[in-house]
């Protein structure tokens, strides 16, 4: 990697504002991006696609390691597929948000796309924004900056089904009743759940524009930059 070259980690809840914030940092500053995620998203996709029992963590460790996972790091063009299919829709769908959870707390499917991770990582010559649960905790320790958003469940929901816009006709209700679901189980699950670092800067994005969290995300970096 060049001298400059940063890692920045991004975690925190779903709806705080991560993909956004991350891969307009990464944009702006030159820096690839990895959305973790839907790495795990992809390999759930895939599971649910050849009929693995998903409520039956065996049946999902034992093939673990069968799906071939490519993440396009590109900040303005991110691209992930599976096996060669393209499959940044897919992935975004109901069912697949519904069993992401369960697949990822599976250690072997963890192990798998921590390694992914950490190989995508070290190729990144200019630096990365690697957003996800447990990227300061787990996957990068040693990250030049680590941050974690956080934001009221209100705001969250009421963001997510702006992203939502009607595709999947969700009210408000329904939509915090599942992210607040879905948080709970990546929050307890015994693998590198979702947490703060100890050294990770918390930034509540409650009241912030996306824009603000953008310039605060950009600043922090510019400062670990000149220390460098
Ligand atoms: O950020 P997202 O909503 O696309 O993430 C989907 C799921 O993937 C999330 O509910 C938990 C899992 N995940 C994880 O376990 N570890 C990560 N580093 C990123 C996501």
């Amino acid at each position: 990697r060049t001298a400059q070259a940063v890692i920045v980690a991004i975690d925190g809840p779903s709806g705080t504002g991560k993909s956004s914030t991350s891969k307009a940092v990464a944009a702006q500053l030159g820096l690839s991006y990895l959305d973790t995620g839907a790495q795990y998203r992809a390999i759930t996709w895939w599971m649910v696609n050849n009929g693995i029992d998903i409520t039956d963590p065996g049946a999902i460790a034992a093939v673990a390691g069968k799906p071939d996972i490519i993440s396009g790091t590109d900040p303005s063009a991110p691209t992930i597929s599976v096996d060669g299919t393209d499959v940044a829709g897919p992935i975004r769908t109901q069912e697949v948000t519904s069993k992401v959870s369960a697949v990822s707390a599976v250690p072997e499917v963890r192990a798998r796309i921590t390694e992914l991770q950490r190989s995508i990582a070290a190729a990144a010559e200019n630096g990365i924004v690697v957003e996800g649960r447990d990227i300061g905790t787990t996957v990068l320790p040693d990250a030049d900056l680590k941050v974690f958003l956080t934001a009221s469940a209100e705001a969250r929901a009421a963001r997510r089904n702006g992203e939502l816009k009607g595709k999947e006709a969700a009210d408000l209700a329904a939509t915090k009743a599942a992210l607040i679901k879905r948080d709970a189980a990546d929050s307890s699950r015994k693998t590198s759940p979702l947490a703060k670092a100890d050294d990770a800067i918390e930034v509540d994005t409650s009241d912030l524009t996306l824009q603000q969290v953008i310039e605060c995300v950009v600043t922090l970096i510019e400062e670990k930059r000149a220390a460098k």
